[in-house]
């Protein structure tokens, strides 16, 4: 594993054997990008050319570490990156670190990694993305700090499962369709999934997962084994 910045030491034991991942801060990743990366965001403002570039620098040192000598990532229609052949992935970026994981498609069908600022999570997004299991939990926490960030780690662990499964269903996928709960003593997640989405996995009832928090920052980790 190459040197993760330290704060972020733990996302070293998210994800399962197999599965390779690195970490960047955003302010220290090279601003290197192929020409056929650079079209993605030959428009965008400054930020979002920045954590472009640390998501594709941390996807190709991610890769590397698994013996692959990548070129450009380029993206589909919907933003997903595309992996070499045989790969699953996945990339996120907070405006202050980037990561991504990869892993062979004979250890894992998909990979999931979500980064979020803990207080930048508005409340306001509850109704709006939270299950009823999911609400009830969140109100019998009586700490408002950790209700906050049991919302945040839920939001994480959404868009964790969004970019496991988008690649294989290709089809809508909402957040209705995915129950988060958590084990704190073990940082772990349980992930069920929706009568709707099931039958894209047969003989799978939910996604296994992993989290941790470090400063303002929750990272969210799931995967759906091969
Ligand atoms: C796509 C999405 C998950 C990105 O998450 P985010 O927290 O906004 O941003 P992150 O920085 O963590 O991730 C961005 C990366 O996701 C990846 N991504 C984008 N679309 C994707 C897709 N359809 N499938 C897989 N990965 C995707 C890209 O690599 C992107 O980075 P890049 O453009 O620099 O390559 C989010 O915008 C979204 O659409 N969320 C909906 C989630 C949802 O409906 N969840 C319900 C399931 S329970």
């Amino acid at each position: 594993m190459a040197d993760m910045p330290a704060e972020c030491a733990e996302l070293a034991f998210l994800f399962p054997d197999g599965v390779r991942m690195a970490c960047i801060r955003v302010q220290d990743a090279p601003r290197r990008l192929h020409d056929a990366e650079r079209v993605y965001v030959k428009k965008a403002v400054e930020k979002r050319r920045r954590e472009f570039s640390a998501g594709r620098f941390c996807a190709r040192e991610a890769l590397r570490q698994l013996g692959c000598n990548a070129g450009p990532i380029a993206q589909d229609a919907g933003g997903a990156p595309l992996w070499p052949e045989d790969i699953v992935g996945a990339i996120t970026h907070s405006s202050t670190y980037a990561a991504a994981a990869v892993a062979g498609k004979s250890h894992l069908r998909g990979i999931g990694i979500d980064l979020e600022a803990v207080s930048r999570v508005s409340e306001m997004i509850a109704g709006k993305i939270l299950t009823g299991p999911e609400k009830a939990r969140l109100q019998n926490e009586p700490d408002p700090q950790e209700r906050q960030r049991l919302l945040a780690l839920i939001f994480s662990a959404k868009e964790a499962v969004y970019k496991c499964l988008h690649p294989i269903t290709q089809g809508r996928i909402g957040f209705e369709d995915a129950c988060i709960e958590c084990e704190p003593s073990r940082s772990v997640l349980r992930i069920q999934l929706s009568a709707r989405i099931r039958p894209f996995f047969p003989g799978i009832q939910g996604l296994p997962g992993r989290y941790c928090f470090f400063y303002d920052t929750v990272c969210a980790a799931v995967w759906l084994a091969a």
